[in-house]
Order: C-alpha cells, then structure tokens, then sequence
C-alpha cells in the first residue's frame, strides 16, 4: 500500500480544510509491443439505432514499445487538447494540473489550469464514492482532492475541479457537458520505468466518476464503452452502444462477485491449444490501463510450462533481454511475430459451461511481442510479483484486433474479431480508413466550433485567457 500521507495543497485560498480519499486501482502500466498485421475480418454489421448518441475517438498507441494508447480530448472553454491514456482499470480521470505541479511531463501550458472551479467535499461524486480510507467531510465547502494509486505504484494526487468537454456526438449534435476530473498537481512514478509522457488517464471504470457514467447519468451517452486496439498503432474509443454490432459479438455476464469499479468476468477455464490445461474457476479483470497481461500463480506456472515444453529445442531461452520477465532468441534477430508464431499455440479463455462456453481467443501475436533487440517476448506476466493475488488483469496485449464492448447497461463483455484501424461504417462521415484525413482534430470533440462562443454561461474558464 502507499502512504496516504502525501502533502496536500489548497487551488485557491479560501479553503481551510481538505477533505482527502485515496484510491487503490487495479491498473498497470508497463512499457510494452509490436506492430504487425491485424486480423482481417470485414466490416462488422452494426445495431441500426437511428439518430444515435454516441462519441467517437481515435486511438494511437502501441503494447511495445510504448505500453498505452491513448485517445485525444479537449477540456474547457475555450478548449485545450489533452492527451489522455484510455483505462478500463480505474474511475477517475485526472490530468497534470498547473496548480503547479510536481511530477509533471508536459510543459506549464500543457496542464490544465483550474479557475476557481474546484469540487466541494460534499459533492456526490466527492463524498459518495466508497473509498478506503475517506475521512468526513468536515466543512462542506472543503476542496476535494484525491490521491489515486495503481498497481504500478504511480500514483496522482491533486483536487476534483468541473469543467466542459466539448463533444461532437454521432447524431450530428454537439454537446458540452460539465464533468468531474482531477487536477493531478503531483504526480509520482517509482517504477522502473518511465513515466507515461500522456497528460493524464481516461477513466472508464464502473464507479460513478468514470467519464462514461457521468456521461450516462447526464443522458448524454448509454453507458456502453468500447474499444478496438489495432496492431498498428491505431484504433478507435467509443462511449454509447451505437458501434456495437448487431451480431457476432460473444457476450460474457460480469462476475458476481465483481468489485463495484472493476470489469471483472468469470469464473473461466485456461485452455491451450485446445486443450485444457487444469487451471480453472479464474477470474479476469479487463483493463485497457494496463500493457500487459497478468496471471495468477498457478495459470502463469502452467501457461509457462506448456510454452516451454513447446518452444523447447527450437527457440534459446534469452537472459540479457530485459525488455520482459521472459523472453526466447533465434539464430537471427526476428523482425516480426509473425516467423515466430509457428512455435506457439493460441490460449483460450473459456467462459461459461463446457458445454456452451464463451471463447476469448488468444492467438500467439496477441501474447508475444518482438523487442528492439530482435527476440521474442512473453507479455503475460506473473501477477504475484505486483501484489495481485488471486486476480487475473488482461491487457492491452490481448485487445490487439478486437473490438471490446463494456457494457454497464447490461452487464456484460463483449469482443468480436475487427478491423480496428477502420471505424465501422456509420454513415459518411465515419467510413474509410483512420487514415490523417480521416483523423481532423477535433474528430469526436470539437475544438475550432469552441474559440469565440459565448461563454458567459462557464463562470470558471471564462477568463482564461488560455489557447
Ligand atoms: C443527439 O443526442 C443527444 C443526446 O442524446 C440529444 O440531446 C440530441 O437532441 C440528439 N440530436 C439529434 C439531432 O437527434
Ligand atoms: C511468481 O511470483 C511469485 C512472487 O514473486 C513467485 O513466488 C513465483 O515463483 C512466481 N512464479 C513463477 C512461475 O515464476
């Protein structure tokens, strides 16, 4: 656990008291994967609404070697552009607040300025959220600020503030609603490894302060995520249902016993090429948050016994790669996945009964990456060694060329084979290929709209001056 302890600072003068909660997060993110060819699968058929409300954003980013994707989003009026890392894994979104800011990547006027637009402690989304260790809210004009942790052990603290986001929904409206986020004034990253250079993190937990349940609750969107992560570094997020296809989508219910913030599915069996491999009754928690997959002691012990005995005489085991925890050499540096996947077996996650189990497929270019250095990586990693117990996390690595439905209306998963560096094809303004033209700024948001419109209805950012 971390120190909750972590010195707390006042936006605005004023506010005597802090009122302070802390936010353990099932959420990792590593470094780490390659880009190769995506399944190709043809356009998928979607449910036909009619005049829908969703909102729709690119997605870049890379398992290896960046470790994230992320979607681009403006906040506030007039709007700034945030690059925010997409997260399953946690509720809150925050981004580096120029408050100033300790542990900031981005340059002063890349972080968010509040103005005068902090939350009291005794907003809802403040005091009703069921966190570990939130103290009373002893003045109700008290600022909110909160510290988040991950399972990386970075972590944000800062203080909850409201502000616009301009959004273009696919109904052809524009919306601006007024979300909850946190401006993240210091931000930690003991790792080994860098910290992310994005300005902050998309939530889309379960919890009341994800943006997709605030969005819902306005009635802006359903409450419907989905995400399609592509190979090749591009893909697209959406929140509402109208990008859900109408068929071929396996769904799996949420577990019972699923935390109140985590997408968590299961009981499942670990099956290997086909076949079972013993391990069973597991949970898996989807989490776009984090790069990587983990398991639990027993299915990572047997998901790296049956690869070993596989790769055995064919593939060197490799020490000084220390890209990953595992990793394998040829007489050549490999360029692709695609010279190796002949050595390895697809992993099956089978939910449900034997008999009429969901199938979540994973082929070997969806567990393996190719380092820098030219070997072959395994990006399923042991969960016990970050503290995670009995959970099971899957990653980024798995999500490559699948589409991915959250969906809190009806409590359940769904994926389906897709094309994720094409939008599906909702009308004329979507079709064809994410290519630059296909990706204007502003793409599911509005920036230009923004500048020079009456703004006399936001009393914080009015007089920003910013952008
Ligand atoms: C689009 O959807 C939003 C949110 O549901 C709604 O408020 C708006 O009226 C819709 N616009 C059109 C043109 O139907
Ligand atoms: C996974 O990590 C735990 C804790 O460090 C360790 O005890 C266990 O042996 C590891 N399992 C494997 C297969 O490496």
């Amino acid at each position: 656990m971390m120190n909750p302890k972590r010195e707390t600072r006042k936006l605005f003068p004023g506010a005597y008291f802090v009122f302070f909660f802390y936010v353990f997060v099932l959420c990792a993110r590593f470094q780490p994967s390659e880009a190769t060819k995506d399944l190709s699968v043809g356009q998928v058929k979607l449910q036909n609404h009619g005049l829908g409300s969703s909102v729709v954003f690119p997605v870049s980013g890379n398992v290896y070697p960046l470790g994230y994707y992320y979607v681009l989003l403006n906040i506030g009026n007039p709007p700034k552009l945030f690059d925010l890392d997409i997260d399953t894994g946690s509720d809150l979104t925050w981004v580096q607040c120029d408050a100033p800011c300790n542990g900031c990547t981005k340059p002063r006027d890349s972080q968010y300025k509040p103005n005068h637009n902090t939350l009291p402690c005794s907003h809802l989304l403040c005091s009703g959220l069921d966190l570990p260790q939130s103290t009373p809210c002893a003045d109700p004009e008290d600022q909110c600020d909160y510290e988040i942790g991950y399972s990386d052990h970075a972590s944000s603290v800062g203080a909850l503030v409201s502000d616009e986001f301009p959004l273009r929904l696919e109904n052809g409206s524009t919306m601006h609603p007024h979300l909850t986020f946190g401006c993240g004034y210091d931000q930690q990253n003991p790792g080994p490894h860098p910290p992310p250079p994005t300005a902050g993190i998309l939530g889309l937990g379960r919890g009341k302060v994800s943006i997709s349940s605030q969005l819902s609750s306005l009635g802006v969107t359903k409450n419907v995520i989905v995400h399609c992560l592509s190979r090749t570094g591009k893909g697209f997020l959406s929140i509402g249902d109208e990008l859900v296809p109408s068929s071929g989508v396996t769904w799996t219910p949420f577990a019972r016993n699923s935390p109140s913030k985590n997408y968590m599915t299961g009981p499942a069996e670990l099956l290997f090429n086909d076949k079972t491999t013993g391990v069973k009754g597991i949970n898996f928690v989807f989490d776009s948050g984090s790069s990587y997959t983990y398991f639990n002691t027993e299915a990572y012990q047997a998901i790296l016994d049956l690869i070993r005995k596989d790769v055995k005489g064919k593939l060197d085991t490799e020490e000084e790669d220390k890209s990953l925890p595992v990793c394998w050499k040829g007489k050549k540096p490999f360029k692709s996945v695609h010279e190796v996947e002949k050595y390895f077996k697809t992993i099956t996650l089978r939910f449900g009964s034997q008999k009429n189990g969901q199938l979540f497929q994973v082929p070997p270019e969806s567990y393996l990456i190719i380092t820098d250095k030219g070997n072959v990586c395994l990006g399923i990693l042991n969960g016990t060694e970050i503290g995670l117990e009995s959970y099971n996390i899957i990653g980024d690595i798995f999500f490559q060329g699948i589409m991915v439905i959250y969906d809190n209306e009806k409590q359940r998963i769904g994926w389906i084979p897709s094309d994720c560096y094409k939008l599906p094809n909702l009308g004329q303004d979507y079709g064809g290929d994410l290519s630059e033209e296909a990706y204007p700024r502003g793409f599911g948001l509005i920036g230009e709209l923004f500048s020079g419109t009456d703004s006399s209805k936001n009393k914080n950012l009015a007089s920003d001056g910013e952008l």
